[in-house]
């Protein structure tokens, strides 16, 4: 598939608009949906081209297949250090995937949430979590950059591949900040960039969608965590996403692709940190 042309700057309503767009899409699959972009490996919608960000979540416990549509770059459950009875708020909830594992770890007496802004994503989560009979996960519609929960009430916050399309970044980890408890930590996977992507790339909706344009430097990524006032911030995972040549032929010169190293790119990150 041909990623769409570069569409200008896009005020931050308007990208959260096409993001939302994109993932009812997702749910509900238009009839002429077939090879639009969306992050990850959902066969219903997504461009193969990014299909392999998302990791393989069928050997884990709680794994729900119908809430996976492959949309994450990473496994955050795995490095989040969950314990029975927390506190666990999933940003960027999609239809529930990364809750109902988390769910599995914090057992009756704890409470996983999901938050996420996308009304069709939040129905099928809710769908999902009805038909498996899930007593302690919860959804509940609202933006990461202005979170409806209450402060200090999280033990830990995680994330799969959401943050990079959340327009103002420091935002949404002073509000990751805010509800996390004065012991609590975080764990998002998400994308980053190392060296500076071609700037139509960047305003490209298509690609902002799939997760890649919207994604800043990793130097960047990790100095607006340290700016919120984390501690002991961490990259457990560090993987390079390879884009297809036909993307690649798009926005680099033969010459500008000969010189690309693996520092440079674009990667998937997993990252902790914690608020003490
Ligand atoms: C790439 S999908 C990841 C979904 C899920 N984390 C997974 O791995 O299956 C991104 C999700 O984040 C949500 N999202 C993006 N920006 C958001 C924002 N500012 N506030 C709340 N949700 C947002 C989208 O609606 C979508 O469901």
């Amino acid at each position: 598939m041909e990623p769409a042309k570069g569409t200008g700057a896009m005020s931050p309503q308007n990208i959260k608009q096409v993001i939302k767009e994109r993932y009812t899409r997702v749910v509900i699959p238009s009839k002429d949906s077939a090879g639009s972009c969306c992050c990850g490996s959902g066969s219903s919608c997504c461009s193969p081209e990014l299909s392999t960000f998302s990791e393989n979540y069928d050997h884990l416990e709680g794994y729900v297949p119908e809430a996976d549509f492959g949309l994450g770059c990473g496994i955050p459950t795995m490095f989040a250090d969950i314990k029975k009875g927390d506190y666990v708020l999933d940003l960027g909830s999609g239809a529930g995937n990364d809750c109902f594992i988390a769910a599995g770890v914090v057992g009756e007496s704890g409470l996983v949430t999901g938050l996420d802004f996308t009304d069709a994503m939040i129905d099928k989560a809710r769908s999902n979590a009805n038909k498996r009979g899930f007593i302690n996960v919860e959804f509940i519609k609202g933006d990461i950059e202005e979170m409806p929960l209450p402060g200090s009430y999280y033990d830990v916050v995680i994330s799969n591949c959401v943050l990079n399309l959340v327009p103002d970044k420091n935002r949404a980890f002073a509000q990751i900040k805010r509800v996390l408890k004065p012991t609590g930590h975080f764990c998002v996977s998400d994308v980053v960039t190392k060296g500076e992507l071609p700037a139509e790339l960047r305003e490209d909706a298509e690609m902002y969608a799939g997760c890649v344009s919207g994604a800043v430097e990793m130097e960047e990524y990790l100095e607006i965590i340290q700016k919120q006032g984390f501690k002991n911030i961490t990259v457990c995972k560090e993987n390079e996403i390879v884009l297809p040549q036909e993307v690649l032929d798009k926005y680099y010169t033969p010459a500008e692709q000969k010189e690309k190293s693996s520092l440079k790119g674009i990667f998937s990150i997993t990252v902790t940190a914690s608020v003490n």
